[in-house]
């Protein structure tokens, strides 16, 4: 049982593996938040007691901890929901009217006393993932327009004592930093606004009450949206806090025409006592059984570090031939393929094959791919339009833009109004033709600027994304076989909405392997490394300058889904080699890296040492990183996770073995000794 139902208290509870999330509906009929925490089996003690203010002065209304309040009445708290009804009265007064069930789904129904307006409240129950899901939908079923000014998908309640609040911040180049703060008595406010991406924060929130890796109460949701997201976190003077995640209310208004219904975008959420290592693995595991493709991602070459926008069929052929030498799977064709793209100033819309850069088109690439034995993959970046092309000389109207001012240039370029249809059309059209004209099994889908000037209709911004998805579902559904890939100036789409319809995403331009590791360790809290692409990209990096050696690089994009974006033609024989072996072996370990569980370890030692295990079944693989050996040259001892306490384990180190129980390796330890600055090392560890 999942959903249970105590009809007489009007009480609802929600039962995962280890949760239990319960609401209620109370005297006033407001639909209360009465309790999400560890998992007990029944309703039975529950009650819905009134809730009294010390005096008058408190408003029952405005401390009852609602599950979706509407703005109107006495409510000053966050509200999640605010529209104008067309005779101008800005408030909504809901009732109760009934619940439907189901084994996995609650629908709670709720209706405005006096307009033809409905809120359903739908929460999904993903038991054996230890996980919730829920989001809203509207519907006017008046004769009139409603205006919709705001609408977050819930709101979230956790007991306020001792909370630190976590999310992302960062830039371009600088993605996933995962912060934490102590949540005091202001707002915290995350958002986006930039309506493409965002590098700087991430539609997700985690609450834990003094958490470790290992341990203590957290409670986490992450919003499937790409683009302008807003959330919330507010410690009521009534002893909890308030957590909500939507779309952002800024610059925003959706007009609901009669009989209209607008479903708000699904929030995953849980609860565990197992710290931020179980939160990861709840997301990670229902990510990858839910929402990502099953098949192993292919290790690829990608040739955009090593050629920029001067790409040339003779050019690519020697890289690709190169890359399957080493054993890549796929090679990606980047930027600067088509129209008149020779930098960032042109091109972008005019999506033919450039007929100097490629005299016989893309086919003598393709085939000498395939012939290879590899993929072929390509890059585009359909959302945008360069002032310099011939699809913005035919459409200047397609663009997000005011007539009465100068259109603003990003990166030198516009971005499509893809909220029209006839955009929205000649995208899915564009596409479908690359992929029907030639055999390409992968796309790059890249957005390198934000939008702005964004016209008269204030839901443009969620449209735009809501047609983004469209499209790539259409084309899926058309090519199941190609998988697409998220981009936005390096990290700026990973996110649960981006997720739901792509394949991958790739993690950051910055492909600086140190930088990595703690991009890497920031995306991996939330985002599973199945969906990481990481590449193994020359030295010294383009952005940190920094000279890092070729095996630290390769174990560094061995951590997710390996990609190789080197100058290869430039590789000595010794590099070839030892990519080629790396790369064997990251085939080997593929299966445990991409669906096994991953572990953040902890490193005990006074040196600079970074380990991560990754389990699955009866294997598992420790990466150990030592970016700078320091006084007093010490190894360290590393307690594993994950492993059967009561099974022998052989130890395979690069140049020697030990077998140790599964108990000891968790409980005392694996003693690793690296030495001298960029040392890693693969440890494989399988069970005998
Ligand atoms: C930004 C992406 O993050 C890069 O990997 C590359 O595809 C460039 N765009 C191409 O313009």
């Amino acid at each position: 049982m999942t959903i249970l139902v105590d009809i007489e208290k009007q009480l609802f509870g929600l039962q995962t593996k280890s949760s239990l999330y319960v609401l209620g509906v109370d005297q006033l009929g407001l639909v209360r938040h009465v309790y999400w925490g560890e998992r007990l089996e029944s309703l039975e003690y529950f009650e819905m007691n009134p809730i009294h203010g010390i005096t008058s002065n408190e408003r029952p209304i405005d401390m009852t901890p609602e599950e979706y309040p509407v703005f109107g009445g006495l409510r000053y708290k966050e509200h999640c929901l605010k529209v104008n009804f067309s005779d101008m009265t800005r408030e909504l007064v809901y009732r109760y009217a009934g619940f439907t069930a189901n084994d996995e789904t609650l629908v709670i129904h709720l209706e405005d006393v006096y307009y033809d307006f409905k809120i359903d409240l739908h929460y999904v129950v993903h038991e054996e993932y230890d996980l919730l899901e829920r989001f809203v939908r509207i519907k006017n079923d008046s004769t009139d327009v409603v205006e919709v000014e705001k609408i977050h998908s819930a709101q979230f309640h956790v007991p306020s004592e001792n909370l630190n609040f976590s999310n992302y911040h960062g830039h371009w180049g600088c993605e996933a930093r995962l912060y934490r703060e102590k949540v005091e008595f202001s707002k915290i406010v995350f958002e986006n606004r930039r309506g493409i991406s965002t590098h700087h924060h991430n539609p997700f929130f985690v609450l834990d009450k003094q958490a470790t890796e290992t341990s203590g109460e957290v409670y986490f949701g992450a919003l499937k949206l790409t683009g302008n997201f807003s959330g919330v976190v507010e410690p009521t003077p009534y002893g909890e806090t308030l957590v909500q995640l939507g779309i952002n209310s800024h610059d925003f208004c959706l007009s609901l025409e009669a009989g209209e219904e607008f479903v708000a975008p699904a929030i995953i959420y849980g609860y565990t006592t197992g710290g931020f290592e179980k939160m990861s693995h709840i997301l990670h595991r229902f990510a990858r059984s839910k929402m990502l493709r099953e098949e192993l991602r292919p290790v690829l070459y990608n040739s955009w570090e090593a050629t920029g926008f001067n790409v040339r069929c003779d050019e690519q052929i020697k890289l690709a031939h190169r890359a399957a030498l080493m054993g890549a799977e796929l090679f990606v064709i980047d930027d600067g393929w088509f129209g008149q793209r020779h930098g960032e100033e042109a091109g972008l819309g005019d999506w033919y094959v450039n007929p100097e850069k490629f005299p016989e088109g893309l086919a003598p690439l393709i085939k000498a791919v395939k012939a290879e034995g590899m993929k072929f993959g390509i890059w585009i970046e359909p959302e945008m339009v360069s002032p310099n092309s011939w699809l913005y000389q035919q459409h200047p109207d397609w663009i997000y833009h005011y007539e009465t001012r100068d259109n603003d240039l990003a990166r030198h370029q516009y971005v499509l109004n893809v909220a029209k249809p006839e955009v929205k059309q000649f995208i899915y059209e564009m596409i479908d033709e690359l992929l029907t004209t030639y055999e390409i099994d992968y796309i790059k889908w890249d957005a390198n600027r934000p939008i702005t000037q964004a016209g008269a209709k204030k839901d443009v911004w969620y449209r735009h994304i809501e047609n983004v998805y469209d499209i790539v579902r259409r084309i899926k559904d058309r090519h199941p076989t190609v998988l697409i890939e998220a981009c936005a100036s390096g990290g700026g789409r990973i996110d649960y909405g981006a997720l739901s319809v792509f394949d991958d995403v790739w993690t950051s331009d910055n492909t600086d392997a140190y930088d990595r590791l703690s991009i890497q360790k920031g995306f991996s809290y939330i985002y599973p490394t199945k969906a990481m692409r990481a590449w193994v990209t020359d030295s010294p990096n383009f952005i940190s300058r920094r000279e890092i050696p070729l095996l630290f690089r390769f174990h560094v994009a061995m951590m997710g889904s390996l990609g190789i974006g080197a100058n290869v033609l430039e590789f000595n024989e010794d590099e070839m080699e030892l990519s080629k072996e790396l790369i064997a072996e990251y085939k080997e370990i593929r299966p445990l890296i991409q669906d096994g569980d991953f572990y953040r370890l902890e490193n005990s030692s006074n040196q600079d040492y970074q380990f991560y295990q990754y389990v699955k079944d009866d294997e598992a693989v420790l990466f150990a990183f030592l970016p700078k050996t320091q006084l007093p040259h010490r190894g360290a001892r590393i307690k594993l996770r994950g492993l059967d306490r009561f099974s022998a384990y052989e130890v395979q180190f690069s140049n020697h073995q030990v077998k140790k129980s599964g108990d000891y390796l968790m409980k005392v330890g694996l003693d690793v000794f690296l030495l001298g600055d960029y040392e890693s090392e693969i440890i494989k560890i399988n069970k005998i």
